[in-house]
């Protein structure tokens, strides 16, 4: 098993320069590599990409917005973002986006890790009721996330348009945190 180490920020000043570059390089080559996480048309540089990022961190808040990423020996290996609706009526839900491994690290169980601590976070440390994410239809990404106790409880069709003539439907994912 890969020794993983998990670290949550939680405040804009939590992001070092240097963790800031290194999420930034991650999502360039994950959105690269074809992975569905925020930049469809491809290739993006970092430049295309820093602009979300910095939006990302100037957001983070306790208990409101997370970053949460997965370090191995010294490397990012990936990471996710976790946010909670601002309106007090859904306050009890937490949403989950940009799950993604550096290529590299994939296959060695980082996902598996970060999942399960978003799922521990916001069960223990938010007092959420459950989560939720979406994934892009075609992918077949659901059936990881199902692994780890993710449920189907939509399907949005021809939500995305990747394309004038590709449109996809978004897959719509739960996971109950209550016992
Ligand atoms: C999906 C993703 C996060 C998986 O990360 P990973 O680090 O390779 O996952 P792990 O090594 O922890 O795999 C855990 C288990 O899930 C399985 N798995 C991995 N990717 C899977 C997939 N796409 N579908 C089904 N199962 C998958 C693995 O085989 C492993 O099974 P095992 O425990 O029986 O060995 C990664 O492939 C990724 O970053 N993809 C591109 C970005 C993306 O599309 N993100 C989803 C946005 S909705």
């Amino acid at each position: 098993m890969t020794d993983v180490e998990l670290t949550w920020c939680c405040a804009p000043q939590e992001v070092s320069p240097a963790l800031r570059e290194q999420v930034l390089t991650c999502w360039v080559e994950v959105s690269n590599a074809g992975g569905a996480v925020g930049f469809p048309d491809l290739p993006v540089a970092a430049a295309d990409v820093a602009p979300a990022l910095t939006a990302l961190v100037a957001g983070l808040a306790p208990r409101r917005a997370g970053l949460l990423t997965a370090h191995v020996d010294g490397d990012l290996a990936g990471w996710l973002s976790l946010t909670r609706p601002e309106r007090r009526i859904a306050g009890h839900w937490g949403s989950v986006t940009r799950v993604q491994t550096a290529p590299a690290a994939r296959g060695t169980g980082v996902g598996a890790r970060l999942m399960a601590e978003v799922a521990r976070c916001g069960r223990e440390d938010w007092e959420l009721d459950h989560l939720v994410l979406t994934v892009r239809g075609g992918t077949g990404t659901e059936a990881f996330y199902e692994r780890f106790g993710w449920r189907e409880y939509g399907r949005h069709p021809r939500a995305l348009r990747l394309a004038a003539d590709d449109l996809r439907e978004e897959v719509q994912l739960w996971l109950p945190l209550s016992a």
